[in-house]
């Protein structure tokens, strides 16, 4: 039997006897509002935003909620099971900390204290290319716990090459490739506030720690931030690539490379074809394509086409363990989780993103059970009907 994770529960109402409630909601929902009246509106619109009118937002939660899990009875289900293996790893959970840049904005240890408490419940802390954090940082924060590095892919061969060749001797396993962010999408949210963090030199640790990257300057960042700036924006905006691009990535990474941002089952078919190990399947929750499909939606045909040849990893919407026993049972292998833990790194630290991920695991782990699983390995269609 794994960790037993709903004992989180236990512990609080075992505080509140003695008088404590829980300094953060336990409810997922309504971790945002509590996030909204600790940041400031800049960081707070840029975190809860998304594309447009957030249409693809809303879709992403709906689709959540048009299916409704169908609860078994009597099936011994005391002891559970939620550790699963993804990419060769096994998790203690079938759970990922989504890569989530800038995370200065909302507090002033970032990624080291998402990384810190993701090391702590055992679950891989994806790092994004625009982390306020260095690669050894974050590393270091992570101590031996799972770590994969996300990329945005500079369009300088050589740039790319260094970045990935200092996250695979930091200890990062896995290579997330994010592909539907070339460029950013229209986010009124954040354009009304004239808000773009990366202007202000947040979410820019990685490049200005490289040593390729400085050397393309004509003066070091911390003498010229503002050109170091604009060099970094235009090697990472504005240049869409092809599925000729990916051997590329093969050349620098010795590991498995997980595609995300796929949301059309031919694009995973080609995944497949293309030889990569994994993919997720995202719309970048919501904040590129106002209007796009709901993540979830797209999930169980690409699950089908393609989850016999790869993992299939999910995001954009995962908010309670009910979110994730359906994105399961619909075929992902693990979810990735973005803005709920920011939400509690901008409440309290590390010990704000431990408690929201404790809470979801807690949530995860009960539901399963009382759904009438012991283990995630269990989850399938059968365990979910259409709502009206
Ligand atoms: C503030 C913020 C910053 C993000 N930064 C990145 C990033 O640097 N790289 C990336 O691949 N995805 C990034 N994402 C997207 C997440 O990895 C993930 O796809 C998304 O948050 C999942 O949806 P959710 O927030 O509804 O869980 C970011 C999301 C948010 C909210």
């Amino acid at each position: 039997m794994s960790e037993r994770f709903g004992h989180y529960q236990s512990e609080i109402y075992l505080q509140g006897y003695g008088g404590a409630t829980p300094m953060f909601t336990t409810d997922g929902a309504r971790l945002e509002e509590a996030a909204e009246r600790v940041l400031d509106p800049g960081p707070f619109a840029y975190v809860a935003g998304g594309a447009g009118t957030g249409a693809t937002m809303r879709a992403n939660r709906e689709a959540f909620d048009r299916w409704r899990i169908v609860p078994r009875m009597l099936t011994d289900s005391t002891e559970r099971d939620l550790s699963t293996t993804v990419l060769g790893e096994t998790l203690p959970a079938p759970v990922l900390f989504a890569p989530v840049g800038v995370q200065s904005i909302v507090h002033s240890e970032a990624e080291r204290a998402s990384a810190r408490a993701a090391a702590g419940l055992g679950l891989p802390f994806v790092m994004s290319t625009a982390s306020s954090t260095s690669i050894e940082d974050v590393a270091e924060a992570s101590g031996k716990g799972p770590r994969w590095f996300q990329l945005y892919w500079p369009n300088d061969p050589e740039v790319c090459g260094s970045i990935l060749a200092r996250a695979r001797a930091a200890g990062f396993s896995v290579l997330v490739v994010t592909l539907d962010t070339w460029s950013l999408g229209w986010r009124p949210c954040d354009l009304d506030n004239g808000y773009l963090p990366f202007l202000k030199a947040e979410g820019t640790a990685v490049p200005f720690s490289d040593p390729v990257f400085c050397s393309r300057l004509d003066a070091p960042p911390e003498e010229n931030e503002a050109m170091a700036v604009l060099r970094w924006i235009s090697m990472i905006t504005g240049t869409d690539r092809d599925w000729s691009a990916l051997p590329f990535l093969r050349e620098h990474w010795d590991g498995p490379i997980v595609l995300k941002g796929i949301q059309h089952v031919d694009d995973a078919r080609r995944a497949a074809e293309a030889g990569v190990d994994g993919i997720v399947v995202s719309n970048h929750g919501g904040r590129q394509v106002d209007g796009a499909a709901a993540s979830l939606d797209m999930l169980p045909q690409i699950a089908a086409a393609v989850g016999d040849r790869l993992e299939v990893l999910f995001d954009s919407g995962v908010r309670t363990g009910s979110d994730v026993v359906k994105a399961l049972a619909l075929g992902a292998k693990a979810v990735l989780v973005g803005r709920p833990y920011v939400y509690g790194l901008a409440l309290g630290g590390e010990q704000g993103v431990r408690h929201v991920m404790r809470s979801l695991l807690a949530d995860l782990d009960l539901t399963l059970g009382l759904s009438g699983h012991r283990g995630v390995s269990a989850l399938g269609p059968e365990a979910l009907v259409r709502g009206q």
